[in-house]
């Protein structure tokens, strides 16, 4: 049976996030979202608090944390911006791939050079051709003695433009669908790798996402993890990792949707006075608290659940789903309590019905967490 009551450690750990997030984030989020600016000076801060590496254990430089600890500190983050989150633990999701399937020996030599100071890195799974169906990736690696030729194109990759490490999925042979997949780590620098243009989005304009395309780049041996089509299986147990902590991260662009909410209805007036006294908004507020509540409990038993040694496949699909579709519904509900003034880039809710749209987006579309839970769940009628 979980526990949630917080150690001291985890409270202090809470504590670093709440005040970095609301002393450096939070000021600087409405400007960099209205400009699309990528605060790479806050990134370096989260870098240099240990907010960064938040997965990779303290022998390769990382903060060696659990996954609840990891949500723990996202959750604080999003509460100030969802975008500047989302580019301070993308090398989380990058970097997973090479603790699942790396040799210790390719730990030591990528991880800790890596760690010893600020670098981002990118997760290239998702392609043009289509994003959900990761299985029909269509990135090439043929086999030239001891090294790779990777060939393709990488879509919406989070921090692209920035990163300067790789983590790459592509096909040894397309024929064989899933199995052909292998994954590799990529320096930046390699001839042939080129990040596209940061694309102009919706939301999470703090953060960067670009294409990659790699063009004969050379890869060798040495930087395959684990054997030829086993990428498929690293990519979809990373996710079962680092889903959790984006339900987490939805959850925080929740509380803070409602929190803006809460607030914003016991100072203004209608009808002589606070419409935090009208019951339509009080039933509002009541539901907005039932789903921030429920998706922070889902996401932390998923979390628990992982750290317990599960793998959590069903847990954090669970949580990724319905913390992100509680964030767009939370964070409706805070515009329609601001009304007019909601609708208001003045205002702060708007943006984060921008942000919270990503969350049931990106990691897997919701439609996928639903299918995942669906197989899950089916097997164990089967
Ligand atoms: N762990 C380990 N192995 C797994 C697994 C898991 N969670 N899920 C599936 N597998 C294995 C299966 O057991 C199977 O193995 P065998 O061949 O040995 O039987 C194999 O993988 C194929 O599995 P499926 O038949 O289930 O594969 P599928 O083609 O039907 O696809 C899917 C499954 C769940 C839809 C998968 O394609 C998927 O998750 N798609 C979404 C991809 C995604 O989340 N992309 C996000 C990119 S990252 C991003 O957005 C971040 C960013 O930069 C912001």
């Amino acid at each position: 049976m979980p526990d949630f009551s917080l150690t001291p450690e985890q409270e202090s750990l809470r504590d670093l996030a709440r005040k970095f997030a609301r002393a450096e984030m939070a000021p600087q989020a409405a400007e960099c979202d209205r400009i699309g600016r990528f605060p790479e000076e806050i990134y370096r801060k989260a870098y240099e608090l240990g907010l960064m590496n938040l997965n990779v254990p303290t022998e390769y430089g990382g903060s060696g944390l659990g996954v609840v600890d990891q949500c723990l500190i996202v959750e604080e983050l999003a509460h100030a911006c969802g975008g500047m989150t989302t580019s301070v633990i993308a090398n989380c999701l990058a970097l997973e791939p090479i603790l699942l399937g790396g040799t210790p020996a390719q730990k030591e030599r990528i991880l800790s050079p890596f760690c010893a100071k600020y670098q981002l890195a990118s997760f290239c799974l998702t392609e043009p051709s289509g994003g959900s169906d990761a299985g029909g990736l269509k990135t090439r690696a043929r086999k030239d003695g001891d090294q790779y030729v990777l060939d393709g194109e990488k879509c919406f990759i989070t921090n692209a433009p920035h990163a300067s490490l790789y983590t790459v999925f592509a096909t040894v042979d397309p024929e064989l669908r899933h199995k052909g997949i292998t994954a590799f780590v990529v320096p930046r620098s390699a001839a042939g790798v080129t990040p596209g243009k940061d694309e102009e989005k919706m939301g999470h304009r703090a953060s960067s996402t670009s294409t990659v395309r790699f063009e004969g780049v050379r890869v060798p041996a040495t930087d395959r993890l684990g054997a030829e089509g086993e990428g498929f299986s690293l990519a979809m147990r990373t996710l079962d990792q680092t889903r959790t902590p984006i339900g987490a991260l939805a959850t925080g662009i929740a509380q803070a949707a409602l929190d803006h909410a809460a607030a914003y209805a016991l100072k203004r007036q209608t009808f002589g006075k606070p419409i935090a006294e009208h019951q339509a908004i009080q039933i509002k507020l009541a539901n907005m608290a039932q789903a921030v509540h429920a998706a922070r409990l889902l996401t932390w038993h998923a979390a628990w659940t992982i750290d317990h040694g599960a793998k959590g496949t069903l847990e954090s699909s669970i949580a990724k789903c319905f913390a992100s579709d509680a964030a767009l519904e939370v964070a409706d509900e805070a515009i329609q309590t601001f009304g007019g003034y909601g609708y208001m880039k003045a205002y702060p809710v708007e943006k984060l019905l921008r942000d919270a749209k990503l969350t049931q987006i990106y990691e897997g579309a919701n439609e996928i967490q639903r299918t995942v839970i669906a197989r899950e769940l089916l097997q164990k009628y089967a």
